[in-house]
Order: structure tokens, then sequence, then C-alpha cells
């Protein structure tokens, strides 16, 4: 008897406790984005997230998403959850990311894209979100070296986009020490030195992978990259590449986009180019590439083909008319020679054809 007197109230203290925790950790994310709202300056665009008139429920805000205990994301109403989602993306956001940020122990995404956000990689801040698995903070004004410990970022990490802001001086090999990333564009920046090509091709989960437009070293195709076989998008432009397209990257058959333009390659064009078939953008334009066009092209899912000012000799084979989802064509600028083939007229899709200063007729 004593025993029940004493359980009971023992188990309603427990389930109020219970109870008190969950709304307070709620409790607590919402006061977490007011000060990350007032941190940011209090600016316009988010209004809805003003405390004196915004809704009782913040997960009902702009930009944020809430999940519940099964960690699953999900929009909406309901008390007890807590952020689990930020994209605050073209928001006008500017100055420095709130340290409040990472007080939302359970964010795993933050979208902060397309802002005018200035000052250096927010290192300190970010390495506190210890569940993050998305940061973008691409198309920014974010400047100066990249933090050597850049590794400390979530384990969880799998998509880091810094593409297209300021950032300068050498990618520190630390960006490979994410070993989960299945993204990381670090295009369109001041980058200068050699890229820690041998950590990045040991990243084997990498779908996606740009360092395109950045002031690299001359340094040739790393052979380190042919075993990122799961790469899909491969976006290396306009970075002082040299040399030739390596042979050991016919295993890279994921590739829906193969971009080497702009660069200072030379050889010729390896055949697997022409058999990938998941291969849709092929671009080598601008490059001092030599020998003769394929004669055998079953690459037929290829919707855009750059080859424009380049060495490349020979004709062009009936073949290129089994590219049936071809819009654009763009082989001019080069030392072609023959006839232009028929059935190159008859591509259902092709709508932008450029031949010019070749040798070519018909
Ligand atoms: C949120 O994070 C806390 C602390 O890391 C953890 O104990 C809790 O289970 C998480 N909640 C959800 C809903 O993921
Ligand atoms: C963005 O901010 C600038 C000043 O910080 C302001 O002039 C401009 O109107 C804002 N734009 C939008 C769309 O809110
Ligand atoms: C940044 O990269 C991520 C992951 O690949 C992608 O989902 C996102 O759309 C990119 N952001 C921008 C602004 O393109
Ligand atoms: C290269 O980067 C610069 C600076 O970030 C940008 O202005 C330019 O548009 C980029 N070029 C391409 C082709 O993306
Ligand atoms: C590569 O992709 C496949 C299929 O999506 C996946 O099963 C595999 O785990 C990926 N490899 C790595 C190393 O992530
Ligand atoms: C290529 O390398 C040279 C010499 O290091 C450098 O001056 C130039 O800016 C680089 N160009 C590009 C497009 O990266
Ligand atoms: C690819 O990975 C294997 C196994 O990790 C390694 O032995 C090999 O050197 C790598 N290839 C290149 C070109 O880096
Ligand atoms: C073209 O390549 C395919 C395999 O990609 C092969 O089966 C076929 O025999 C080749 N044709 C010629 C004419 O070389
Ligand atoms: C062409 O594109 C369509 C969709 O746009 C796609 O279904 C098809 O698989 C592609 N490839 C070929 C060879 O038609």
């Amino acid at each position: 008897m004593s025993n029940t007197y004493l359980l009971l109230p023992a188990l309603i203290a427990g389930v109020i406790l219970l109870h008190l925790a969950g709304v307070s950790s709620a409790a607590g994310d919402r006061d977490t984005l007011v000060a990350i709202r007032k941190g940011w300056g209090n600016p316009r665009k988010l209004s809805s997230w003003d405390p004196a008139t915004a809704a009782a429920d913040h997960c009902s805000w702009e930009g944020v998403t809430c999940s519940d205990a099964t960690g699953g994301g999900s929009g909406g109403g309901g008390g007890g959850r807590v952020v689990a989602e930020l994209s605050l993306h073209d928001m006008n956001l500017t100055g420095k990311v709130p340290a409040a940020v990472c007080d939302l122990a359970n964010l795993t995404r933050l979208d902060l894209s397309n802002n005018a956000l200035s000052g250096a990689f927010p290192a300190a801040v970010l390495y506190r979100c210890s569940r993050l698995r998305f940061l973008d903070l691409a198309n920014n004004a974010l400047d100066g070296a990249l933090p050597r410990d850049i590794g400390r970022l979530s384990p969880a990490m799998e998509h880091l986009n810094l593409s297209s802001n300021r950032f300068a001086g050498a990618v520190p090999p630390a960006v490979a020490a994410l070993p989960a990333l299945r993204s990381l564009l670090l295009d369109s920046n001041r980058f200068t030195g050699a890229y820690p090509a041998v950590e990045i091709g040991k990243l084997t989960g990498l779908e996606r992978l740009t360092l395109a437009n950045n002031s690299f070293t001359p340094a040739p195709v790393p052979l380190a990259f042919a075993n990122l076989t799961n790469l899909t998008y491969l976006w290396m432009s306009g970075m002082n590449v040299t040399g030739e397209i390596p042979e050991g990257f016919s295993s890279l058959t994921e590739l829906t986009l193969f971009d080497l333009s702009s660069n200072k390659l030379t050889g010729a064009i390896p055949v697997w180019v022409w058999r990938h078939q998941n291969l849709e953008n092929l671009y080598l334009y601008e490059n001092s590439l030599t020998g003769e066009l394929p004669r055998n092209v079953t690459a037929v899912n290829l919707v855009e083909i750059d080859l424009s000012s380049n060495q490349l000799v020979g004709e062009m084979t009936e073949d290129f008319g089994n590219l049936k989802n071809l819009t654009l064509l763009f082989l001019y600028f080069n030392k072609l020679t023959g006839t232009i083939p028929a059935s190159i007229a008859q591509l259902p899709k092709l709508s932008d054809i450029r031949l010019f200063d070749n040798h070519l007729s018909g």
C-alpha cells in the first residue's frame, strides 16, 4: 500500500517534468529565433519573426521548419517541436551570421544563400551546430581564407556550398575531413595555390564537385578524382587545368555534367566521353585539344556539346545524328574538314548549331 502512495506522485511529477522539458526547449528555440532576427538588425524580410506580432507557433514563421521527436522535418504548427531547418535565402541579410544560430541545437539545414553576408567564414559560430548536414552560403560577399580547421564543422555534413563569394588563399585540406560530403561547391571565389586534390579524391560519396572559376596554380587534371565514381556534376572550368583529360576518368560513369572549359588542356578527347550514357552536358571549349572527332558516338543522352575554340581536326560523322536530345552543338573555331552530315539537320531538338571557322562544307 505505502509503495503505491509513494509511486503515484513520483510518476505524476515525472510526467510533468518531461512535459516542461519539451515546452521549454520549444520556448528556447522561439527566443533564439528572436535573438537571431535581432542579430541581423531586425530585417524587414523577417517581419514574420517579430515577437510583437508573430504567430504563437514559431514553427510557422517564414523560413522555419521544425521536426518532431522522430527527427523528420515538417512545417506547420504544434508545440514542443524543435527547429530543424532555416531557409533564409534571398532575405537581403547583411553583416555577420549571428552566434545565436547554433543555439538551435537540432539545426540540420541552414540555407543563407543569395544574401549580402560579409566578413570571414563564420567558423566559431558554425562549429557549434553539431547536427548540421547542409550549409549553403552561396552568393554572398564572404571573404578571407577558409579556416584550416574547417573540418570541425559537424561530421554529419553532406552539402557544403560556398560558391560565388570572395574567399581567397589556399583551399585547406580539412574541407575533405568531412567524410559524409555529397556536395562540395567552391567555385567562383578567389582561391589561389594548389587545391587539395588527393584529399578530395578520398571523398568517395561526392556527387557534386565544383572548383571552377578560381585562380589556382596551373596543374594537371587530378587522377585522384577517378575514384569519385558517384560524381554526377563536375565543374572545373577557368581554373588553369593543364595536360590531358585522363583515360582513368572513364570510371566516372554517373556524370551528367562534365565541364573542363576555358583551361589549358591538350591532347585528344578520350573515347569514354562519347560513350557515357548519363552524360548530358559536355563543355570542353577554349582549350588546346587536338585529335579527331569520334567515329562512334553512343552517349545518346547528350543535350549540349560545346567543343568550340580548340584545335580539333577530322570529320563529323553521321553518328552525331544519334543524339536525338541534342539542343546545342558548338564546334566553331576548330580545324574540322569534310561535309556536315545530313543526319544532323534532322535532329528534332537541335536549335543552336555553330560550326563557323572550320573547313566544313555541305
Ligand atoms: C534535439 O537535440 C537534443 C540535444 O542534442 C536531443 O537530446 C533531442 O533528442 C533532439 N530532439 C529532436 C526532436 O531531434
Ligand atoms: C535590401 O537592403 C537594402 C539596404 O540594406 C535596402 O535598400 C533594400 O531596399 C532592401 N531590399 C529588399 C528587397 O528588401
Ligand atoms: C548549393 O549547393 C546545394 C547542394 O548541392 C544545392 O542544393 C543548392 O541549390 C546550392 N545553392 C545555390 C544557391 O545554388
Ligand atoms: C567567376 O567568379 C566571379 C567572382 O565571383 C563572378 O563575378 C563571375 O560571374 C564568375 N564567372 C562564371 C563564369 O561563373
Ligand atoms: C554511391 O552511390 C550509391 C548509389 O546511390 C550508394 O549506394 C553508395 O553508398 C554511394 N557511395 C558512397 C561511397 O557514398
Ligand atoms: C593561371 O595561373 C597563372 C599563373 O599562376 C595566374 O596568373 C592566372 O591568374 C591563373 N588563371 C586562372 C584563370 O586561374
Ligand atoms: C583510388 O583509391 C584506391 C583505394 O583507396 C587507391 O589505392 C588509389 O591510389 C586511388 N587512385 C588514385 C588515382 O588516387
Ligand atoms: C560503337 O561502340 C559500341 C559500344 O559503345 C560498339 O558496340 C560498336 O560496335 C561500335 N561501333 C563501331 C562502328 O565501332
Ligand atoms: C531524352 O530526353 C527525354 C526527356 O527529355 C528522356 O526521357 C530520354 O531518356 C532522353 N534520351 C533519349 C536518348 O531520348
